[in-house]
């Protein structure tokens, strides 16, 4: 069983017995909990409390009440950036990682492709995907004088979005979802795809395969390109 007492010495008339319930008109109470245990036979729990009035128009520690808000906000603010910034990146299209509005060429770890090495263990009439503008695997093409070719070929299909392999024993790119087939340069030959493969520039930035979005017209087509 517990019970409280309250004293005041400031104003005692402003309060009221714990009977009659504590009220103070024109003053906050503020209770400043001391407790003590009776260790009597009874094992009583004696809780006194000491009151104080103060102005309601006075709130204490103000300041230590504002530093203390600042610094919540400080704390909540940095870990909830940190994670705003990946989120919002991760919408960000991938790009633009070489000059202009080129992308370097990945290899299957994630690696910037460089040429010279690249062509030491890529033959002529290699066709090797790669990841291209906005992530898309591109092939890069190796020629018959061991050169790399200054196009890119898109392996997307023009029909339904299947990656195209190679097929180097036909010599084409051959779609295994409904069978279109195109030729060496990504021209198509056989439907149900309606288009060529799209093409990328292949330029050499620094030692590096740099794919640059192709907007002239088609070599293999003679047309605008369908792409861009
Ligand atoms: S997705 Fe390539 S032929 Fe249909």
């Amino acid at each position: 069983m517990a019970s409280a007492t309250l004293s005041t010495a400031a104003c005692p008339s402003q309060l009221c017995s714990s009977k009659n319930g504590i009220y103070a008109p024109s003053h906050a109470l503020l209770f400043k909990p001391t407790k003590f245990l009776s260790l009597g036979k009874d094992r009583r729990m004696k809780i006194a409390c000491q009151a104080t009035s103060i102005s309601a128009d006075r709130v204490p520690d103000m300041g230590k009440r504002k530093l203390m808000n600042l610094l919540l906000l400080g704390a909540l603010s940095l870990p909830t950036g940190a994670m705003l910034f990946p989120y919002t990146y991760f919408f960000v299209p991938p790009g633009g990682s070489g000059g202009g509005s080129g992308t370097f060429a990945k290899d299957a770890l994630g690696n910037d492709v460089v040429a010279a090495e690249w062509l030491k263990i890529h033959g002529p009439g290699d066709r090797t995907l790669t990841q291209g503008l906005k992530g898309d695997p591109t092939y890069l093409v190796v020629e018959a004088d061991r050169s790399l070719a200054t196009y890119g070929i898109n392996a997307v299909c023009t029909h339904l979005g299947c990656v195209v392999p190679w097929n180097s024993a036909e010599n084409k790119f051959i779609c295994p979802c409904h069978g279109s087939q195109y030729n060496y340069q990504g021209k198509v030959v056989r439907g149900p795809a309606p288009l060529s493969l799209a093409l990328a520039h292949a330029d050499i930035d620094e030692g590096k395969v740099l794919f640059v979005p192709w907007v002239e017209t088609d070599f293999r087509t003679g047309e605008d390109p369908w792409w861009s």
